[in-house]
Formats: structure tokens, C-alpha cells, sequence
């Protein structure tokens, strides 16, 4: 059998593996087999890892130096071409490993017959997969630190605005809004670690492993690594070749990111309508509806929260994927890579848009004012203040609960309330009683992680350390 240029084998199949088939491929096996409509993503990775293991080679005497050349010429003239949208992606070359090779051997001959020496696709894909997902945790880190900055930025140029903080959705005590955008910050702030740590689980080299077993020639894993920028190389080449928990890592820190982003799209939702309304979203930031000519819709939040169903399901079917699989590859793992690009996509254009949403939504203070101390808002105050008198927490709850029902009975507020009648709920009240007001409510709250303003303020600073911390990693 003589081989072709295109690194075919003529008489049987035309694949690049078909050197032991005489017959070709069924037609339907060939789309259903094919992952070039979507690897394709992975080029630059391929190309980058493909350079790395001819230099590798040439440097261990494997090829020579001149093939290692010509390989590199070749390589990145093809990747030119793919950024050009000149290149053509063909079905019948089945994935990106393969069409970048056999191009690779079109353009220049016999070298490039010689790269896939020492090497497999298992720990081919493997390594691409791996520069990919590194490369998308870097992106992720930065549009999560870049959407922590906004946060901050909102919280301290709202340093004093009021809402009520709420536990199961009922008014509760006031906060300070800077302190409930600084809890968002908080959680974007472990999500971002999270990221850090996947990252460093991807950045492991493969290549080196081989189809499952390692290969037979002197390769230097050391100095691919090197060049790759890998941190270490992988210690087992089943192990290698196989798992994609690294693909797992980056799902689960995206779920979790998009969960924290349906938590904050669902309370910019609810404090736009009109029964909430501490917020205004832009112009820019909301969309109409095409039959009440009355709308301002918050699609943008909405879809936020529908989005985080996509992280969730990719994350879930990744796991699922990998259920199960006996070692070492399997071509299962070829779905490893739709699913990644969708959360990586999915999770960046979220945090890009929230974070520039954010800062163009109008807060109106004096409606989270009036809220934040509606609806007996102070009654802990004033539970605590009897406590700091001496009377036991429970028998303070108690009496301003009395107080609570008369107040609901008789249509009243507690500001309402003469001296006699707080006295007549608990003896232990004095005038200074009738000054607890939202001010001090919230001044009240002066510990590390309270609503206090100071408190805040300081978390504030601390907040904006930390990220600058971060950014200069
Ligand atoms: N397209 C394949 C994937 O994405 C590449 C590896 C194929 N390896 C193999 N032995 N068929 O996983």
C-alpha cells in the first residue's frame, strides 16, 4: 500500500488511522464520529502542543532538526490560515488532531509524516484540553476579579444607603446596601479561588502518556512541560490519557460562580418592581415588551438566572460522562469538549454583563429607608436594648413581641408609643428606648462582618486590598 500525500493510505480507507481497513467509513459513522465542527475551537492549543513535541523531539534526536523546522513552519502557517478563515475544515478528517495533520503533511510532505511520532491523540487531546481549560481559568478569574471591582465600586459610592435586610424573604433588620453588595463580593471573592485551584489541577502536561501505557522513545516530558508553560507532569499515563476531573473542577467553580449570579439577578429583579422598588435599572440594561408599551423588563438579571441552568447541566453531564469509564481512554471523552466551551462562554459573557449592568442601576434611597424600618424592623433593637439592661434575651423578645401585637392590634408604629406603654410591655424601658432608630440600629452593628457603617467601610477597604492583592498575583 502506497501512501498518499494527504497521509492516506490508497486501496482501503482514507483515514489517517486507516492503514489495517479496506473498506470505508459508513457515511452516517463519519458525522456521528466527527468532532471537527467543534474541536476546532482547540487549534491554537493543537498547534502550540504539536511545535512543543517537535522541538522535543529534534532536541532528543528523535527527528531531526530540520523536520522539527519545517514542522514549525508548516504549523504555523496552518494556524494563520485558521485565524484567516482560510483554512479548510474537512468532515472526513474526523477532529482538529487530525485535519491539522494531514494539512500539515499536504503543505510539507514527509516531516510532517514524522510528528506524530512518540504520540497519540489520547494524550494529544488531553493536552489541549488542558491549555484550553487553563486558558479559560485565567479569563474567568479576570472577569470575575473585574466584576468584584464593580462591586466595590457600587459600595462605596452608596456608602450610606438603606434597605431592609431580609431573612426568608421577610423584612428583618436594616442593612446597609453596600454591606449586601459586599456579600456578593464575598462570594465572587471564593469563586475566584476556586478558579485558582482548578486552574492549577489543568495546568499538568499529559503528553509524554502516549495512547495509555507511555511510548518508547527517550522524550524529554520535562521540556514540553517547560515549553507549555505546565507547572508539572502528569505522574500516570492511564490516569493521564483518561480523566477529565480537571473539566469537572472548572464546571463545578462555574456552577457555583452562575449560582451566585442567579442569587444577585434574583434580587435585582425583585427590587425593580414596583412592590420592591429600591432599584431603576438603565435604559440600556432593560428591554420592552412588544404589547404593554408600559414595560421595562429586567431580561438581562432574568437571563443571568436562566443561565446558571446551562453551568449546572454541564457540570452534571460531565461528571455523568465520566461515570463509569473503564481506564484508559475512551471516546466518550470526546464529549467532554461542548459542554466546557458552553459553561466557558456561558459564565464569561454573564460576568462581563452584570458587571457592567451593575453600576448603571439607580438606588432609591429614601423607599429603602422607609422600608428598611417598616414592619417593626427594630424590634431586635429593642430587644437587645432590655437585654443590655439585664433582663434575660428571651423574657426582652418576649415583652417587645407583646409590644409587636398590640402595635399590629391597634394600627400603630413603635414610634408611636408613649413611655407608659413601652413600660407597660417591660419596666426595664427608659426614654432613651424611644431613640433607637435606624441610625443607630445599623451604627449598633459595629463588628467585623456588620452592617455598622464603619464596619462596612472598613470591609470595603479591605475588600478593594484583597483584590488588588490579587491583581498583582
Ligand atoms: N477527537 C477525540 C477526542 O476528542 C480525539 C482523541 C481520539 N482518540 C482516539 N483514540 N480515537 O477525544
Amino acid at each position: 500500500m502506497t501512501q498518499q500525500q494527504d497521509g492516506s493510505a490508497s486501496g482501503g480507507s482514507s483515514k489517517l488511522w486507516g492503514g489495517r481497513f479496506s473498506g470505508e467509513t459508513n457515511e452516517l459513522v463519519e458525522r456521528f464520529n466527527a468532532s471537527i465542527d467543534f474541536d476546532r475551537r482547540l487549534y491554537r492549543e493543537d498547534i502550540a502542543g504539536s511545535i512543543a513535541h517537535a522541538h522535543m523531539l529534534a532536541a532528543q534526536g528523535i527527528i531531526s532538526a530540520e523536520d522539527s523546522a519545517a514542522i514549525e513552519r508548516g504549523l504555523l502557517a496552518i494556524r494563520d490560515d485558521i485565524d484567516a478563515g482560510t483554512f479548510e475544515f474537512r468532515l472526513d478528517r474526523e477532529d482538529i488532531h487530525l485535519n491539522i495533520e494531514a494539512a500539515l503533511t499536504e503543505r510539507i510532505g514527509d516531516p510532517g509524516r514524522r510528528l506524530h511520532t512518540a504520540r497519540s491523540r489520547n494524550d494529544q487531546v488531553a493536552t489541549d484540553v488542558r491549555l484550553f481549560t487553563r486558558a479559560a481559568c485565567d479569563e474567568t478569574i479576570d472577569a470575575l476579579q473585574a466584576l468584584r471591582g464593580v462591586l466595590i465600586d457600587v459600595a462605596d459610592a452608596q456608602p450610606s444607603t438603606v434597605i431592609p435586610g431580609y431573612t426568608h424573604l421577610q423584612r428583618a433588620q436594616p442593612i446597609l446596601l453596600a454591606h449586601h453588595l459586599l456579600a456578593y463580593e464575598a462570594m465572587f471573592a471564593r469563586d475566584t479561588e476556586r478558579f485558582v485551584q482548578a486552574r492549577a489541577r489543568a495546568n499538568v502536561l499529559p503528553l509524554g502518556s502516549g495512547a495509555l501505557a507511555g511510548v518508547t522513545y527517550p522524550i524529554d516530558r520535562a521540556a514540553v512541560a517547560q515549553e507549555l508553560g505546565f507547572a508539572a507532569i502528569s505522574e500516570n499515563s492511564l490516569d493521564a490519557v483518561s480523566d477529565r476531573d480537571f473539566v469537572v473542577d472548572y464546571h463545578s467553580a462555574t456552577a457555583l460562580t452562575m449560582v451566585h449570579i442567579s442569587r444577585m439577578a434574583e434580587e435585582i429583579i425583585l427590587w425593580s418592581t414596583a412592590e420592591f422598588g429600591f432599584a431603576r435599572l438603565a435604559d440600556a440594561f432593560s428591554t420592552g415588551s412588544s404589547i404593554m408599551p408600559q414595560k421595562k423588563n429586567p431580561d438581562v438579571a432574568e437571563l443571568g438566572r436562566g443561565k446558571s441552568a446551562r453551568a449546572i447541566g454541564n457540570l452534571v453531564q460531565a461528571l455523568t460522562l465520566l461515570k463509569g469509564q473503564p481506564l484508559a481512554y475512551n471516546k466518550d471523552n470526546q464529549e467532554d469538549k461542548e459542554s466546557l466551551f458552553d459553561s466557558v462562554d456561558t459564565v464569561l459573557v454573564t460576568l462581563r454583563v452584570f458587571a457592567a449592568m451593575l453600576p448603571t442601576i439607580t438606588f432609591d434611597g429614601p423607599r429603602g429607608a422607609e422600608a428598611a424600618v417598616a414592619n417593626f424592623a427594630l424590634a431586635t433593637d429593642l430587644a437587645d436594648y432590655l437585654a443590655k439592661k439585664g433582663v434575660p434575651f428571651r423574657d426582652a423578645h418576649e415583652a417587645v413581641g407583646a409590644l409587636v401585637a398590640r402595635c399590629e392590634r391597634e394600627g400603630r408604629t413603635f414610634s408611636e408609643l408613649t413611655l407608659e406603654e413601652f413600660r407597660a410591655a417591660h419596666p426595664a424601658f427608659d426614654e432613651d428606648a424611644m431613640r433607637i432608630d435606624l441610625v443607630a440600629s445599623l451604627a449598633a452593628r459595629d463588628i467585623p462582618g456588620g452592617t455598622a457603617p464603619r464596619a462596612v467601610a472598613q470591609a470595603r477597604a479591605a475588600a478593594r486590598a484583597r483584590l488588588a492583592a490579587e491583581r498583582g498575583w
